[in-house]
């Protein structure tokens, strides 16, 4: 098997060992034995975050009932025993990544923090104004926004491979892309969104030729395929622990040790320090000038667990299991009628995360739908925004594979996601919430009423967001004197915000002001009282509105019950006070 990234290709361990028992590995696992709803749990939103097993849910234990002290500073046994602990850690993460020294490693939170530390620490001192940052249209939020901080911070400016209809980097585009201009070029190894892998060791390569550093975006990579920093040729490499089987709050960062000694520290304060004076301290060498503060030291630990843990097994194993499952994947979910994946074509070697789009159903509907059948899927735009935007989509959902998953939890999926699929029926997606309520779902989200604008200088319009999944919408409301004349909506939600939306029109269009500010504070009761108190018949003058009351059972639903009412409660202020635009999103409020 040709392994991505340049690296050479390696006999399989499997090809050398008796093979491996999957079943074995994945009893280690001890969360993915239960079930969901009455049915075994099938855990495919590793690309979020990866399952422990034991040996690291005991090393955590066995630290925190043997070892407990702070590093670096104590003389007793206890922080003898905590530092050599943590300090292994860091040496085996070293070995993992096959780094010139465990100095290269800096513990950080994870991808995001590692990837900030850079921006924060080598940017400023090496960016100037008309210097070029270089990224990919396929980037992670935590490996974009950063950017753009920097970006505005020092005055460079930033540029973006753009990836082709392949959904892979546009290679033949890199030289235009990749000019004297750049300074530092960003990019991860596997997308979380598409599953495409690129090409790190050809990518560092180019742009040692332009003299730009390099930052590897690992998340999606480091706990699935062999990683030689020395041999990909980066500069800087983050990865987060909690995505390969370690603890959350926990990751690293690669760097080559001539770069981490030219930059300064981020973090000011204990350990990171060689002397302070009242007026000016000196700092220690790399990688401790990086780690100011106590460390999150089981975390560490936790993650050196990690590392054997996935040594033992192999990554060129895990890597190969890898392609098995998503092939089989890809193959399989091939056949629903209306599903269309996003990322390299079967066939094509790929990380182990498919996103997809089923008819024109919204992800958010076909997760929670998956959920009630035990099928923990991903749905939204998984940070990546601008490339949704780019593919013209809002969401997609994603299944995500790791080693402990099988081919007959693939082959349940597709059973899950089939009958959905056929027709795109909306009543498929709706919450078990009785028949009335799919007959009013079903009814509103497939022909909402009061769908459109309305034109007119005295009407208020207020875009809103609801940034988890996606959904977003447009309200404008014509407000009279002391009432809502008219109301209509555009936008593209799941099937919840879309009927909440439509009823909601219907239901304050010619009320009072007053009247409409208690509607809505009753169907905010209605929606986002405790699960655990049963919806009820609910107050009669909500009407059909009632039928939302069963969304509370599903806490993140609340948000798109709520997202068109956030948006009328915002056109009430923006009347009040004279305005004719607003912005409103779900982040914001209460629910
Ligand atoms: C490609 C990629 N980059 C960065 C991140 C951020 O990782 P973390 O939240 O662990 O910092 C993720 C998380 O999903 C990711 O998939």
């Amino acid at each position: 098997m040709r392994l991505p990234g340049g690296q050479a290709e390696k006999t399989l361990i499997s090809a050398m060992n008796p093979p491996l028992s999957w079943e074995h590995i994945r009893a280690d696992f001890p969360i993915l034995d239960q079930q969901i709803k009455s049915q075994p749990l099938i855990y495919f939103d590793n690309a979020a975050t990866s399952q422990k097993p034991r040996a690291v849910i005991e090393t955590l234990r066995h630290y925190y009932e043997r070892d407990n002290s702070n590093v670096h500073r104590g003389m007793h046994a206890l922080s003898a025993r905590a530092t050599a602990a943590y300090e292994a850690a860091r040496g085996k993460l070293a070995r993992y990544l096959n780094a010139a020294s465990a100095e290269e490693i800096v513990f950080t939170r994870g991808t995001t923090e590692s990837i900030n530390l850079v921006a924060q620490t080598w940017g400023p001192k090496f960016l100037r104004p008309g210097d070029v940052i270089l990224a990919t249209e396929m980037e992670h939020h935590s490996n974009l926004v950063p950017w753009q901080l920097l970006a505005e911070r020092t005055g460079a400016s930033l540029r973006f491979l753009p990836i082709n209809g392949r959904h892979e980097l546009d290679l033949a585009r890199l030289d235009e892309f990749l000019t004297q201009e750049v300074k530092l070029f960003a990019f991860n190894q596997i997308s979380n969104a598409l599953g495409t892998i690129n090409p790190v060791a050809e990518l560092c390569a180019a742009a040692r030729k332009v003299g730009a550093v390099t930052l590897v975006d690992a998340a999606q990579s480091a706990g699935h395929l062999p990683i030689d920093v020395q041999a990909l040729g980066c500069d800087f490499l983050a990865l987060s622990g909690h995505k390969m089987c370690g603890p959350t709050g926990i990751g690293a960062l690669y760097g080559r040790k001539a770069i981490l000694e030219t930059m300064p520290p981020w973090q000011g304060g204990g350990e990171m320090i060689e002397s302070v004076r009242y007026e000016k301290s000196t700092w220690k060498q790399p990688p401790y000038r990086f780690e100011a503060g106590t460390p999150n030291i089981a975390g560490a630990i936790g993650l050196g667990a990690a590392v054997d843990y996935i040594e033992a097994i192999g990554r060129e194993a895990i890597w190969e299991h890898d392609a098995e499952l998503t092939q089989y994947a890809l193959k399989r979910l091939g056949s629903i009628p209306g599903l269309r994946v996003l990322g390299p074509p079967l066939g094509t070697p790929r990380g182990a995360v498919i996103s997809f789009v089923l008819g024109d159903a919204h992800a958010h509907d076909v997760v929670t739908m998956a959920d009630e059948h035990g099928l923990a899927l991903r749905g939204g735009h998984h940070c990546t925004q601008p490339l949704m935007r780019k593919l013209g989509l809002v969401s997609t959902a994603r299944a995500s594979f790791y080693f402990y998953n099988t081919l007959a939890e693939i082959d349940r999926m597709v059973e899950i996601l089939t009958p959905s699929a056929q027709g795109a029926n909306t009543a498929a997606f709706s919450l078990p919430l009785g028949e009335l309520y799919d007959m009013v779902v079903s009814d509103h989200s497939r022909r909402p009423r009061n769908f459109g604008e309305l034109p007119g200088d005295a009407v208020v319009h207020v875009h809103g967001d609801n940034p988890s999944c996606g959904d977003t919408l447009d309200l404008h409301v014509q407000f009279g004197p002391e009432t809502v004349e008219n109301l209509k909506f555009t936008g593209s939600g799941c099937t919840v915000c879309m009927t909440s939306a439509s009823l909601m029109t219907l239901k304050l269009k010619g009320k009072p002001r007053a009247e409409a500010a208690r509607l809505l504070h009753l169907f905010h009761d209605q929606v986002s009282a405790p699960a655990s108190v049963e919806a009820g018949p609910g107050p009669r003058e909500l009407g059909d509105l009632n039928v939302l009351g069963g969304v509370r059972k599903f806490p993140q639903r609340v948000k798109c019950a709520m997202l068109a009412w956030r948006a009328f409660e915002q056109a009430l202020q923006e009347a009040d006070s004279g305005e004719s635009e607003g912005n409103v999103s779900t982040e914001d409020a209460k629910s």
